[in-house]
């Protein structure tokens, strides 16, 4: 019986590990998807076969959660999906703090080894900080306490209050005896530094935060794993842990920024500054949809690039109704993809493929990058910080170094937004002002709709 748990725990490692995999390409995601569940429901149904288990128990938890992931799968929107994944990593934190609290509880447990010991208070202290955290990076994603709370002398109290978490853990870790009281100790002060980590940071950076979390939210199960002696656990808890680094990286290095920018600067929470150009007068040209969309069926290619507008107004179908008509008119569409377009990694291609816009449409920054000069007319919808030219010319501007997509380099753009605000660095944009550039203000999807309209009629 062992054994078989063991391949069933082996053969759901193997599906985790492929489905991760296929998560990273578009065209697998789906599958890759289902292969992970797939490894889930193998892991939990074989964890439940080794007995002793209360199963009434199990089934209503069961019932009581499924019920509810159901229902908020079906009820959250698309762009409140960071939030969501940000109250996921909390309830994952909040169970391995849990666990390993009962553990730590049972009579013989904790004294058993220095490497029970050690794994219980890493599952309390990881898990407990990535349960606060996260409940206070999903408030910070939904508006409440948006701006980067920060008073002087912050980090000295955040340092002070880590270091003391480290030594009651120590202490509990070396003396089996400790008093319960001390072990409370340690998860409230975990708790509390959850809550003092996220809050100076300014909502605009949750979902790194909420990237790092998830990653938090693996090392804390990986941790439980080892507490109940579960490999599958193990396994899952640290590939959570990794690839939740690998995503933080990724997203740091797509916005140039370093990980300790991000956690320590209170970026994105004050007003930036303003972007480079000649001073003076800027003038902005309009154009109505009429002319845009005759501009636009009269060129030979045409490069869409959607930013977070897009997904604020809900304008994927929109979009892809004006490539297909575009297409029609024989004239070359693509659609290039900003690794951090919108708020979250992977937002516009999820959208896009909401859309069902074929995958051979899309493209990555550079692909179009080398063919901008050659491109008639570069259409952005509601994007701005993945276009600013100033991140490559600009030492000022805070988007300095950040990887964009050369709009400007393109013979024409036309510029979909409601105003001249700013994106989330709050920077302006000089692409705005320049000579070939046209502004179609309004939202994204009434625009669009007026767009298709109008090639419908030429
Ligand atoms: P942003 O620079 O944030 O610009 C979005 C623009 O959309 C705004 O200027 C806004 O202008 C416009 N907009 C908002 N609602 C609209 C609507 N209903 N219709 C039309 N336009 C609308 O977006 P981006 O270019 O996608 O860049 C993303 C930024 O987020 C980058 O700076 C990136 O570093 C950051 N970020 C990304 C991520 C991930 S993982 N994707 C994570 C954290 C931070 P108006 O108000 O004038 O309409």
């Amino acid at each position: 019986m062992v054994l078989l748990i063991e391949i069933a725990y082996l053969v759901a490692s193997v599906l985790f590990i492929v489905g991760l995999k296929q998560l990273s390409s578009p065209k697998t995601a789906r599958r890759g998807n289902l292969l992970g569940a797939m490894g889930m429901l193998l892991a939990v149904v074989a964890t439940l076969v080794v007995g002793g288990l209360d199963w009434i128990w199990i089934l209503v938890g069961v019932v009581i959660g499924g019920s509810i992931g159901v229902f908020l799968a079906r009820w959250v929107k698309m762009t409140a999906m960071p939030q969501m994944v940000a109250v996921f990593n909390a309830f994952g934190g909040g169970a391995s703090m849990l666990v390993a609290s009962v553990e730590y509880l049972k009579p013989g447990t904790a004294g058993a080894s220095l490497t029970v010991a050690l794994t219980i208070v890493l599952s309390v202290l990881i898990g407990a900080v990535t349960f606060s955290g996260s409940f206070l990076a999903w408030a910070k994603l939904q508006g409440h306490f948006e701006k980067a709370l920060t008073y002087p002398g912050q980090q000295v109290v955040n340092a002070l209050t880590f270091i003391a978490i480290l030594a009651i853990g120590a202490w509990i870790t070396v003396q089996p005896g400790a008093p319960v009281s001390l072990f409370v100790v340690l998860a409230v002060l975990s708790l509390l530094f959850g809550l003092i980590f996220v809050m100076p940071i300014g909502g605009a950076d949750m979902p790194v935060v909420v990237a790092l979390l998830n990653s938090y939210s693996g090392l804390a199960a990986s941790a439980t794993g080892f507490v109940l002696d579960n490999n599958v656990l193990i396994i899952a808890g640290a590939l959570v842990g990794a690839s939740g680094l690998i995503l933080t990286n990724i997203m740091c290095r797509a916005m140039n920024r370093s990980l300790a920018n991000v956690l320590f600067s209170a970026f994105g929470s004050q007003a930036r500054a303003v972007a480079s150009g000649e001073g003076g007068t800027k003038i902005v040209k309009e154009i109505t949809a009429e002319d845009a969309a005759v501009l636009m069926s009269y060129s030979n290619s045409v490069v869409v690039v959607p930013g977070y507008g897009l997904a604020v107004a809900q304008a994927q179908h929109q979009a892809r109704e004006l490539a297909d008509m575009l297409g029609e008119k024989n004239v070359e569409v693509k659609f290039a993809i900003h690794p951090v377009a919108g708020r979250m990694p992977g937002h516009m291609n999820v959208l896009l493929a909401e859309a069902n816009v074929p995958y051979d449409q899309l493209y990555e920054a550079e692909a179009v990058n080398g063919e901008m000069e050659r491109t008639d007319v570069v259409l952005i919808i509601g994007a701005n910080d993945v276009v600013n030219p100033d991140a490559r010319t600009n030492q000022a501007s805070p988007l300095w170094g950040m990887p964009i997509i050369n709009a400007d380099f393109a013979k024409n753009t036309i510029v979909i937004k409601r105003s001249m605000s700013t994106g989330f660095a709050g920077t302006d944009n000089p692409l705005f002002y320049k000579d070939n550039n046209r502004m179609l203000f309004g939202d994204a999807k009434k625009v669009l709709t007026a767009l298709v309209a109008e090639l419908k009629n030429a």
